[in-house]
C-alpha cells in the first residue's frame, strides 16, 4: 500500500483526506504542524507556500490543502479570505451579508499540494453548489451553510455522504491518480 503524510492542523480535514484516500488504496500519515499562509490572490500560490512550509518542519515528502469558498453575489468573497472570513465573520456573518439575495450560487475549490523537497505537484478539484437559507446542524467551517449541487442537503446534513460530493474528494481523486503513476 502507498502512503503519504498531510500536515495540517485541522482533524476535520484529516479524517476525510484519509477516508477518500484509503478508497485510491493510500494511506495517511497526519503531522500535525502550524503551516505558514501567505495572503495571495491566488489559492494555487498560498497551496504550494504552504507544502513547502510543511517540508521544512516534517522533513519529508507531504502534502497540504488550501481551500476557498466563492459565493457569486459577492463577487467570489470570501474565496482566498476563506480562512480569515470564518474566523471574524463567521456563518452568521455570510447569511448576513446574503440577506435578501435570491442569487446564492457558490462553489467550493481544493487544492491539494504535494512537495517532496524538489518536485511541486498541485490538484485541484471544485463543487458547485449555493449557500442555504439557514445555517444547518453539524459539520464544521462552513459545512453548515453549503449546499453542493445535486442534492437539497448541506455538507453539514449530509454526513458521511459529504464526500461523494466534496471538492475535497475531487481534488484527492486527481491528486491520487497522479500519484498513483508517479
Ligand atoms: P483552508 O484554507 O483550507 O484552511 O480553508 C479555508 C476555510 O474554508 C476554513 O475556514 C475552513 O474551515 C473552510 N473549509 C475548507 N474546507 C471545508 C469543508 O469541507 N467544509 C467546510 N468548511 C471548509
Amino acid at each position: 500500500m502507498q502512503a503519504v503524510t498531510f500536515a495540517s492542523t485541522n482533524q476535520n480535514k484529516y479524517r476525510e483526506v484519509q477516508s477518500i484516500l484509503s478508497t485510491h488504496g493510500i494511506a495517511v500519515d497526519f503531522a500535525q504542524v502550524n503551516l505558514v499562509e501567505i495572503q495571495s490572490f491566488l489559492l494555487e500560490d498560498i497551496a504550494g507556500e504552504k507544502a513547502k512550509s510543511a517540508f521544512a518542519q516534517v522533513g519529508m515528502a507531504v502534502i497540504v490543502e488550501d481551500d476557498g469558498m466563492f459565493i457569486d453575489a459577492l463577487k467570489g468573497f470570501p474565496g482566498q479570505y476563506s480562512s480569515h472570513a470564518f474566523k471574524t465573520i463567521g456563518n452568521d456573518g455570510i447569511m448576513k451579508l446574503l440577506a435578501g439575495s435570491a442569487d446564492r450560487a457558490a462553489s467550493f475549490r481544493s487544492l491539494i499540494a504535494f512537495y517532496d523537497g524538489r518536485h511541486l505537484s498541485i490538484s485541484e478539484g471544485r463543487v458547485d453548489g449555493r449557500i442555504s437559507d439557514k445555517i444547518t446542524e453539524g459539520g464544521w467551517g462552513y459545512d453548515p451553510i453549503f449546499v453542493p449541487a445535486g442534492t437539497n442537503l448541506t455538507f453539514a446534513q449530509l454526513k458521511e455522504k459529504k464526500n461523494e460530493y466534496s471538492h475535497r474528494k475531487k481534488a484527492l481523486d486527481n491528486f491520487a491518480q497522479w500519484y498513483t503513476m508517479k
